[in-house]
């Protein structure tokens, strides 16, 4: 792991940086080769880039600095949603059924969590290997907004006054929710060992193991059932607070999947060698086995399900959103096709086009930015 707190003149060992200068160092902290060339577009590359990580431009992926102004234009904060109406609620005895207080719980519990483990993922593992500046400044980007998010949950616990040590544990002592953050860590840990290094076939297959397990599972795939259970509620007139918060965290997210998916067809476009047959079978059992989790966690969050949502139709959403993904990473389905059971979803992700779509006040922030990704 880097230690950020190390004076760069102590490290071992320091190889110059600069244009034209090979290898560069990839952290970006290494002393400045004062003789080197000038960064050209074509030296910048994903991995393993022989340029200086420090020059933004000349951009070379418009696509992630697009992202990046996209997600400065959707900025929010939790805070600024009024909980009002969630806390009559929760705190109604009939406001709720047992079956909706349970779901709810476990589901902000599953967030609370995993916000924090994307943004270590991120912070720890991916952004030293990812050796693109305008890459780099999305990443910067996303990491605040994750602590945003992780900041919603932190609200929304003490809105409620629910149990902040059984929230924040439900990722420890649920197993549907434990089995799916040891799933994802898994991969994660490779990378955060110290001696780990892109720039053989194998590790450059685990660095996009790493992105495929954090950017296409858990945000493209888990958070995705996560937001339809909240969405759902709302669309019922129930906890339209978090429904609202939950609305802009989709819209986050879905840049954030959608960045994801642009970072890893284009590692592969830049490494063909990475993208083996047998590799692209085992990320579409990465993606089967991620479905199979979340089916899981369904069955115990919904046991019997209630008015709109059930554990089959959220099995059934997720079969339909691996698909997608599978279609997004150029592989062929993992599931039999089958309809969006939610087909709503796609209308609460678009904010500009229903401002009203939970009936409660939408703070709009968004500039220009329009967004229609999904
Ligand atoms: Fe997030
Ligand atoms: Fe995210």
């Amino acid at each position: 792991m880097l230690d950020w707190s190390e004076p760069t003149s102590g490290r071992t060992p320091l190889i110059p940086i600069g244009g034209n200068s090979a290898p560069a160092d990839a952290t970006g902290l290494g002393t400045i080769d004062r003789s080197g060339g000038r960064v050209g577009v074509d030296d910048k590359a994903m991995i393993n880039c022989r340029a200086d990580v420090n020059q933004l431009l000349p951009l070379k992926y418009r696509w992630a600095w697009e992202k990046y102004l996209a997600g400065c234009n959707n900025h929010w904060m939790p805070t600024e949603v009024s909980m009002q109406a969630d806390i009559a609620l929760w705190k109604s005895k009939d406001g709720l059924t047992e079956d909706e207080r349970r779901a709810v719980k476990r589901n902000l519990g599953f967030f609370a969590a995993s916000e924090s483990l994307v943004a270590n993922n991120i912070v720890l593992a991916i952004y030293r290997h990812l050796t693109n500046p305008e890459c780099r400044q999305y990443l910067l980007r996303q990491a605040f907004e994750e602590a945003v998010h992780t900041h919603t949950f932190q609200y929304i616990v003490e809105s409620l006054g629910l149990d902040e040590g059984e929230l924040f544990n439900m990722y420890r002592e649920v197993p549907s929710i434990t089995d799916k953050a040891a799933w994802a860590l898994n991969y994660t840990k490779s990378l955060a060992d110290p001696a780990f290094q892109t720039g053989t076939p194998e590790a450059d297959r685990t660095f996009v193991r790493d992105l495929i397990a954090f950017y296409v599972v858990f945000e493209g795939m888990w958070f995705y059932t996560g937001f339809a259970q909240i969405l759902s509620l709302g669309r019922r007139n129930k906890m339209v607070g978090i429904a609202e918060q939950y609305q802009y965290i989709l819209r986050d997210e879905s840049i954030h999947l959608n960045f994801g998916i642009d970072v890893i067809n284009q590692i592969k476009a830049e490494n063909p060698h990475v993208w083996t047959s047998a590799f692209q079978e085992e990320v579409r059992t990465m993606l089967r086995e991620a479905a199979e989790l979340e089916a899981a966690y369904g069955r115990d969050t919904m046991p019997r399900g209630f008015l709109g949502l059930n554990a089959a139709s959220c099995e059934q959403y997720m079969h339909f959103i691996a698909n997608r993904r599978c279609a997004q990473l150029g592989l062929s389905s993992v599931f039999p096709e089958t309809e969006n059971p939610f087909p709503w979803m796609s209308e609460a992700m678009d904010l500009k086009k229903e401002k009203n779509f939970f009936e409660t006040r939408v703070i709009e922030y968004q500039n220009g930015g329009a967004l229609n990704w999904e």
